[in-house]
Protein backbone atom coordinates (compact mmCIF):
# COMPACT_ATOMS: atom_id res chain seq x y z
CA UNK A 1 0.00 0.00 0.00
CA UNK A 2 1.22 3.36 -0.97
CA UNK A 3 2.43 5.75 2.35
CA UNK A 4 1.27 8.81 2.80
CA UNK A 5 3.49 11.22 5.47
CA UNK A 6 1.36 13.48 8.03
CA UNK A 7 3.02 15.73 9.60
CA UNK A 8 1.44 16.95 12.99
CA UNK A 9 2.13 19.75 15.37
CA UNK A 10 3.61 19.80 18.84
CA UNK A 11 0.06 19.58 20.74
CA UNK A 12 -0.20 16.28 17.72
CA UNK A 13 -2.66 17.67 15.99
CA UNK A 14 -3.78 18.00 12.30
CA UNK A 15 -6.12 20.34 10.30
CA UNK A 16 -9.21 21.90 11.26
CA UNK A 17 -12.43 20.65 12.37
CA UNK A 18 -15.57 22.13 12.58
CA UNK A 19 -17.00 20.98 15.86
CA UNK A 20 -14.13 18.78 16.69
CA UNK A 21 -13.37 17.59 20.04
CA UNK A 22 -12.06 18.10 22.76
CA UNK A 23 -12.27 22.10 21.76
CA UNK A 24 -9.59 22.83 18.84
CA UNK A 25 -8.20 19.41 18.55
CA UNK A 26 -8.65 19.43 14.46
CA UNK A 27 -9.14 16.25 12.77
CA UNK A 28 -9.26 13.10 14.63
CA UNK A 29 -5.95 10.71 13.71
CA UNK A 30 -8.03 7.81 14.02
CA UNK A 31 -10.85 8.63 11.58
CA UNK A 32 -7.99 10.33 9.58
CA UNK A 33 -6.27 6.69 9.23
CA UNK A 34 -9.38 4.82 8.67
CA UNK A 35 -10.38 7.32 5.66
CA UNK A 36 -6.92 6.86 3.87
CA UNK A 37 -6.83 3.33 4.53
CA UNK A 38 -10.03 2.83 2.58
CA UNK A 39 -8.97 4.47 -0.54
CA UNK A 40 -5.96 2.77 -0.35
CA UNK A 41 -3.21 5.14 1.66
CA UNK A 42 -1.29 3.88 4.36
CA UNK A 43 -0.89 7.03 6.63
CA UNK A 44 2.58 7.76 8.40
CA UNK A 45 1.98 10.21 11.25
CA UNK A 46 5.42 12.09 12.05
CA UNK A 47 5.58 15.47 14.36
CA UNK A 48 6.65 18.31 12.25
CA UNK A 49 9.99 18.88 15.09
CA UNK A 50 10.99 15.11 14.34
CA UNK A 51 11.52 15.97 10.73
CA UNK A 52 15.40 16.17 8.96
CA UNK A 53 15.01 16.74 5.57
CA UNK A 54 19.02 16.07 5.49
CA UNK A 55 18.51 12.68 6.20
CA UNK A 56 18.30 11.45 2.42
CA UNK A 57 14.93 10.32 2.41
CA UNK A 58 12.40 12.37 1.90
CA UNK A 59 12.61 12.70 -2.12
CA UNK A 60 9.90 11.48 -3.95
CA UNK A 61 7.67 10.99 -0.59
CA UNK A 62 4.42 12.69 -0.64
CA UNK A 63 3.98 14.83 2.68
CA UNK A 64 0.62 16.20 4.03
CA UNK A 65 1.01 19.09 6.25
CA UNK A 66 -1.57 22.02 7.99
CA UNK A 67 -1.28 25.61 8.90
CA UNK A 68 -1.56 27.54 12.23
CA UNK A 69 -3.71 30.41 13.61
CA UNK A 70 -1.43 30.76 16.76
CA UNK A 71 -0.93 34.35 17.83
CA UNK A 72 1.65 36.52 15.50
CA UNK A 73 1.87 33.23 13.14
CA UNK A 74 5.00 32.52 14.97
CA UNK A 75 4.05 28.17 15.31
CA UNK A 76 3.31 28.81 11.72
CA UNK A 77 6.50 30.54 10.77
CA UNK A 78 8.29 26.92 11.74
CA UNK A 79 5.72 24.94 9.95
CA UNK A 80 6.89 26.98 6.75
CA UNK A 81 10.36 26.87 7.73
CA UNK A 82 9.79 23.01 7.71
CA UNK A 83 7.90 22.56 4.21
CA UNK A 84 9.92 24.44 2.46
CA UNK A 85 13.31 22.83 3.64
CA UNK A 86 11.32 19.74 2.31
CA UNK A 87 10.27 20.77 -0.94
CA UNK A 88 13.81 21.74 -1.91
CA UNK A 89 14.66 17.79 -0.35
CA UNK A 90 12.51 16.50 -3.34
CA UNK A 91 9.25 15.72 -1.29
CA UNK A 92 5.76 16.40 -2.54
CA UNK A 93 4.33 18.41 0.02
CA UNK A 94 0.51 18.72 -0.61
CA UNK A 95 -0.25 21.19 -0.97
CA UNK A 96 2.57 23.01 -2.71
CA UNK A 97 4.39 25.55 -0.19
CA UNK A 98 3.38 28.61 -1.67
CA UNK A 99 -0.23 27.77 -0.63
CA UNK A 100 0.97 27.79 2.63
CA UNK A 101 2.78 30.87 2.76
CA UNK A 102 -0.51 32.47 1.32
CA UNK A 103 -2.61 31.37 4.38
CA UNK A 104 -3.37 33.75 6.39
CA UNK A 105 -1.04 36.09 4.48
CA UNK A 106 -3.69 38.03 1.97
CA UNK A 107 -1.04 39.70 -0.13
CA UNK A 108 0.65 36.69 -1.08
CA UNK A 109 -2.41 35.18 -1.81
CA UNK A 110 -3.33 38.25 -3.91
CA UNK A 111 0.24 38.10 -5.88
CA UNK A 112 -0.63 34.21 -6.55
CA UNK A 113 -4.39 35.44 -7.78
CA UNK A 114 -3.56 38.08 -9.83
CA UNK A 115 -1.14 35.25 -11.57
CA UNK A 116 -4.42 33.33 -12.61
CA UNK A 117 -5.88 33.43 -16.87
CA UNK A 118 -8.54 36.42 -16.41
CA UNK A 119 -11.05 33.73 -16.59
CA UNK A 120 -10.06 32.00 -13.82
CA UNK A 121 -10.32 34.46 -11.23
CA UNK A 122 -7.19 36.92 -12.04
CA UNK A 123 -9.39 39.67 -13.80
CA UNK A 124 -10.02 41.30 -10.34
CA UNK A 125 -7.87 44.58 -10.27
CA UNK A 126 -5.48 45.27 -6.99
CA UNK A 127 -2.24 46.43 -5.89
CA UNK A 128 0.00 45.35 -2.48
CA UNK A 129 1.67 47.35 -0.47
CA UNK A 130 4.23 46.85 2.71
CA UNK A 131 4.38 50.39 3.88
CA UNK A 132 1.83 53.73 3.73
CA UNK A 133 4.83 55.30 1.91
CA UNK A 134 4.11 53.32 -1.01
CA UNK A 135 0.75 54.43 -1.27
CA UNK A 136 0.01 56.95 -3.64
CA UNK A 137 -2.89 59.37 -5.10
CA UNK A 138 -2.04 57.69 -8.20
CA UNK A 139 -1.37 53.84 -7.29
CA UNK A 140 -4.04 53.58 -10.27
CA UNK A 141 -7.59 51.98 -8.39
CA UNK A 142 -10.78 53.70 -8.63
CA UNK A 143 -12.38 54.71 -5.48
CA UNK A 144 -13.82 53.88 -3.35
CA UNK A 145 -11.87 50.19 -2.76
CA UNK A 146 -11.50 47.47 -0.44
CA UNK A 147 -8.43 47.54 1.39
CA UNK A 148 -7.55 44.13 3.52
CA UNK A 149 -4.25 44.11 6.08
CA UNK A 150 -2.52 40.96 5.36
CA UNK A 151 -3.75 39.01 8.29
CA UNK A 152 -6.87 38.24 9.79
CA UNK A 153 -10.27 36.49 8.55
CA UNK A 154 -13.84 36.53 8.90
CA UNK A 155 -13.83 40.20 7.45
CA UNK A 156 -12.58 41.73 10.65
CA UNK A 157 -9.13 43.19 8.83
CA UNK A 158 -11.18 44.31 5.72
CA UNK A 159 -12.54 48.03 5.31
CA UNK A 160 -14.05 50.02 2.25
CA UNK A 161 -12.50 53.17 1.82
CA UNK A 162 -14.22 56.38 -0.44
CA UNK A 163 -11.40 58.20 -0.98
CA UNK A 164 -7.00 58.21 -0.90
CA UNK A 165 -7.37 60.58 2.16
CA UNK A 166 -9.79 57.86 3.85
CA UNK A 167 -7.60 54.68 2.75
CA UNK A 168 -4.61 56.33 4.40
CA UNK A 169 -6.53 56.93 7.46
CA UNK A 170 -7.17 52.66 7.20
CA UNK A 171 -4.14 52.20 6.67
CA UNK A 172 -2.56 54.35 9.35
CA UNK A 173 -4.84 53.13 12.12
CA UNK A 174 -6.00 50.23 11.44
CA UNK A 175 -3.59 48.06 9.38
CA UNK A 176 0.06 48.75 10.00
CA UNK A 177 1.75 47.53 13.07
CA UNK A 178 2.27 50.71 15.40
CA UNK A 179 6.05 51.51 16.57
CA UNK A 180 6.63 52.52 19.89
CA UNK A 181 7.92 56.26 21.22
CA UNK A 182 11.59 55.24 20.88
CA UNK A 183 12.17 53.80 17.05
CA UNK A 184 10.28 57.79 16.44
CA UNK A 185 12.82 59.37 18.44
CA UNK A 186 15.57 57.16 17.40
CA UNK A 187 15.05 57.99 13.53
CA UNK A 188 14.91 61.52 14.61
CA UNK A 189 17.87 61.56 15.85
CA UNK A 190 19.16 59.67 12.77
CA UNK A 191 17.57 62.49 10.72
CA UNK A 192 19.42 64.96 12.87
CA UNK A 193 22.88 63.11 12.78
CA UNK A 194 22.77 62.24 9.03
CA UNK A 195 22.70 64.80 6.74
CA UNK A 196 20.18 62.99 3.64
CA UNK A 197 19.23 60.90 5.83
CA UNK A 198 15.62 58.87 5.03
CA UNK A 199 14.15 57.60 8.32
CA UNK A 200 12.31 54.50 8.13
CA UNK A 201 8.57 54.06 7.77
CA UNK A 202 6.29 54.24 11.17
CA UNK A 203 3.60 52.54 8.44
CA UNK A 204 4.75 49.18 8.24
CA UNK A 205 2.07 46.57 7.33
CA UNK A 206 1.77 44.66 4.28
CA UNK A 207 -1.81 45.17 2.58
CA UNK A 208 -3.68 44.27 -0.53
CA UNK A 209 -6.06 47.42 -2.51
CA UNK A 210 -8.76 45.66 -4.45
CA UNK A 211 -11.06 46.92 -6.68
CA UNK A 212 -14.31 47.95 -5.26
CA UNK A 213 -17.34 45.55 -6.65
CA UNK A 214 -20.40 47.10 -5.62
CA UNK A 215 -24.16 46.34 -4.73
CA UNK A 216 -23.41 43.11 -3.58
CA UNK A 217 -26.33 41.24 -1.42
CA UNK A 218 -24.17 37.97 -0.72
CA UNK A 219 -21.04 36.13 -1.86
CA UNK A 220 -20.45 32.47 -2.43
CA UNK A 221 -18.01 30.12 -0.28
CA UNK A 222 -17.24 27.26 -2.88
CA UNK A 223 -14.86 23.89 -1.06
CA UNK A 224 -13.44 21.33 -4.14
CA UNK A 225 -12.52 18.04 -2.84
CA UNK A 226 -11.15 16.95 -5.75
CA UNK A 227 -14.51 16.60 -8.16
CA UNK A 228 -16.75 17.14 -5.57
CA UNK A 229 -17.91 20.90 -4.70
CA UNK A 230 -19.75 22.15 -1.67
CA UNK A 231 -21.50 25.49 -1.90
CA UNK A 232 -22.77 27.88 0.47
CA UNK A 233 -24.53 31.85 0.22
CA UNK A 234 -23.65 34.20 2.53
CA UNK A 235 -25.69 37.16 2.85
CA UNK A 236 -24.44 40.39 3.64
CA UNK A 237 -26.01 41.55 6.80
CA UNK A 238 -26.56 45.13 7.23
CA UNK A 239 -24.66 46.03 10.22
CA UNK A 240 -21.92 44.00 8.37
CA UNK A 241 -21.68 46.89 5.52
CA UNK A 242 -20.40 45.45 3.09
CA UNK A 243 -19.18 41.76 4.46
CA UNK A 244 -20.39 38.44 3.56
CA UNK A 245 -17.75 36.61 5.74
CA UNK A 246 -17.85 36.01 9.37
CA UNK A 247 -21.94 36.35 9.18
CA UNK A 248 -22.19 32.96 10.94
CA UNK A 249 -22.36 29.76 9.68
CA UNK A 250 -26.20 28.99 11.23
CA UNK A 251 -27.17 32.13 8.73
CA UNK A 252 -25.78 30.74 5.68
CA UNK A 253 -28.12 28.61 2.95
CA UNK A 254 -26.09 25.59 1.95
CA UNK A 255 -26.18 22.98 -1.50
CA UNK A 256 -29.36 23.01 -3.53
CA UNK A 257 -30.50 26.42 -1.47
CA UNK A 258 -27.51 28.33 -2.10
CA UNK A 259 -28.90 28.86 -5.57
CA UNK A 260 -25.49 28.93 -7.33
CA UNK A 261 -25.78 31.19 -10.62
CA UNK A 262 -25.20 28.90 -13.89
CA UNK A 263 -21.46 28.54 -14.63
CA UNK A 264 -20.44 29.85 -11.08
CA UNK A 265 -19.28 26.09 -10.14
CA UNK A 266 -17.67 26.20 -13.82
CA UNK A 267 -15.84 29.33 -12.53
CA UNK A 268 -14.48 27.75 -9.31
CA UNK A 269 -13.36 24.57 -11.33
CA UNK A 270 -11.27 26.39 -13.57
CA UNK A 271 -9.71 28.69 -10.70
CA UNK A 272 -8.96 24.89 -8.39
CA UNK A 273 -7.45 23.41 -11.85
CA UNK A 274 -4.97 26.14 -12.49
CA UNK A 275 -4.17 26.26 -8.63
CA UNK A 276 -3.44 22.21 -8.97
CA UNK A 277 -4.24 21.46 -5.08
CA UNK A 278 -6.47 18.46 -3.72
CA UNK A 279 -8.78 21.24 -1.50
CA UNK A 280 -9.55 24.89 -2.09
CA UNK A 281 -12.01 27.06 -0.35
CA UNK A 282 -12.82 30.69 -2.16
CA UNK A 283 -14.76 33.14 -1.84
CA UNK A 284 -16.38 33.81 -5.51
CA UNK A 285 -19.11 37.18 -6.31
CA UNK A 286 -20.97 37.08 -8.90
CA UNK A 287 -22.25 40.91 -9.87
CA UNK A 288 -25.05 40.00 -12.39
CA UNK A 289 -22.31 39.78 -15.37
CA UNK A 290 -18.98 38.12 -14.34
CA UNK A 291 -17.32 36.32 -11.42
CA UNK A 292 -14.65 37.29 -9.08
CA UNK A 293 -12.39 35.73 -6.95
CA UNK A 294 -12.27 37.49 -3.98
CA UNK A 295 -10.09 35.04 -1.97
CA UNK A 296 -8.75 31.59 -1.77
CA UNK A 297 -7.41 29.15 1.20
CA UNK A 298 -6.02 25.51 0.27
CA UNK A 299 -4.43 24.58 3.64
CA UNK A 300 -6.43 25.12 7.04
CA UNK A 301 -9.72 26.44 5.89
CA UNK A 302 -12.70 26.48 7.77
CA UNK A 303 -14.93 22.85 7.50
CA UNK A 304 -18.56 23.21 8.63
CA UNK A 305 -19.77 23.71 5.19
CA UNK A 306 -19.19 19.82 4.91
CA UNK A 307 -20.77 18.47 7.49
CA UNK A 308 -24.39 17.27 6.77
CA UNK A 309 -25.84 19.57 9.62
CA UNK A 310 -25.45 22.04 7.17
CA UNK A 311 -24.76 20.60 3.15
CA UNK A 312 -27.56 18.08 2.54
CA UNK A 313 -25.71 17.73 -0.79
CA UNK A 314 -22.60 18.44 -2.52
CA UNK A 315 -22.03 18.49 -6.24
CA UNK A 316 -20.33 16.15 -8.14
CA UNK A 317 -18.57 16.62 -11.66
CA UNK A 318 -19.51 14.05 -14.36
CA UNK A 319 -18.37 14.53 -17.78
CA UNK A 320 -18.41 18.22 -17.52
CA UNK A 321 -21.80 18.26 -15.81
CA UNK A 322 -22.76 19.03 -12.00
CA UNK A 323 -24.94 16.95 -10.13
CA UNK A 324 -26.52 17.22 -6.65
CA UNK A 325 -25.40 14.36 -4.24
CA UNK A 326 -25.88 12.91 -1.51
CA UNK A 327 -23.71 14.60 1.50
CA UNK A 328 -22.70 12.05 3.91
CA UNK A 329 -20.49 14.93 5.74
CA UNK A 330 -17.26 13.10 6.97
CA UNK A 331 -14.60 15.66 7.50
CA UNK A 332 -11.87 13.33 7.41
CA UNK A 333 -13.53 11.01 4.65
CA UNK A 334 -13.93 14.22 2.50
CA UNK A 335 -10.22 15.46 3.15
CA UNK A 336 -8.98 11.59 2.19
CA UNK A 337 -11.45 11.75 -1.36
CA UNK A 338 -9.72 14.98 -2.31
CA UNK A 339 -6.30 14.02 -1.04
CA UNK A 340 -6.88 10.30 -3.23
CA UNK A 341 -8.46 12.18 -6.18
CA UNK A 342 -5.78 14.09 -6.76
CA UNK A 343 -3.02 12.08 -6.36
CA UNK A 344 -4.73 9.59 -8.47
CA UNK A 345 -5.90 12.06 -11.42
CA UNK A 346 -5.22 12.09 -14.90
CA UNK A 347 -3.15 14.95 -15.28
N1 LIG B 1 -13.22 43.43 -3.83
C1 LIG B 1 -14.33 43.29 -3.10
N2 LIG B 1 -15.47 43.92 -3.47
C2 LIG B 1 -16.61 43.79 -2.74
N3 LIG B 1 -16.69 43.07 -1.61
C3 LIG B 1 -15.58 42.42 -1.19
C4 LIG B 1 -14.35 42.50 -1.91
N4 LIG B 1 -13.43 41.77 -1.25
C5 LIG B 1 -14.04 41.26 -0.17
N5 LIG B 1 -15.34 41.64 -0.12
C6 LIG B 1 -16.32 41.28 0.93
O1 LIG B 1 -15.64 41.26 2.18
C7 LIG B 1 -15.69 39.97 2.76
C8 LIG B 1 -14.35 39.65 3.44
O2 LIG B 1 -13.30 39.66 2.50
P1 LIG B 1 -12.24 38.49 2.36
O3 LIG B 1 -11.19 38.93 1.43
O4 LIG B 1 -12.94 37.23 2.03
O5 LIG B 1 -11.60 38.44 3.83
P2 LIG B 1 -11.86 37.48 5.09
O6 LIG B 1 -10.67 36.61 5.15
O7 LIG B 1 -11.93 38.40 6.24
O8 LIG B 1 -13.09 36.68 4.83
C9 LIG B 1 -16.04 39.03 1.63
O9 LIG B 1 -16.74 37.90 2.11
C10 LIG B 1 -16.89 39.90 0.72
O10 LIG B 1 -18.23 39.91 1.16
MG1 LIG C 1 -13.27 35.42 3.11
Amino acid sequence: MDKIYLLTDYKGRFGSKHGDSPYRSGMDPELLRQSFFDTGYELVFITLSKVDPGDGSWKGRQVLYTSSEDKGLTYKEFIEDVILSLEYAGAEVIPGYRYLRANNNKVFMELLRVMLPDQAGGNLKSACFGALEELTASSGVNYPVIVKGSYGAMGRNVFLARSYEELRRIVKHKIVTPVTFQFRLKEYLRMLRHKGYKRDSFYRGEFVVQEYITGLKNDWKIYYFGDRAYVFNRPVFPKREFRASGGGYDNYSYGLEARAPEGMLDFGWKIFRALDVPCVSMDVAWDGERFYLLEFQCVYFGTAGILRKYSKVFFQRNNGQWQAADNEGGIEKTYAYGIAWYLRKES
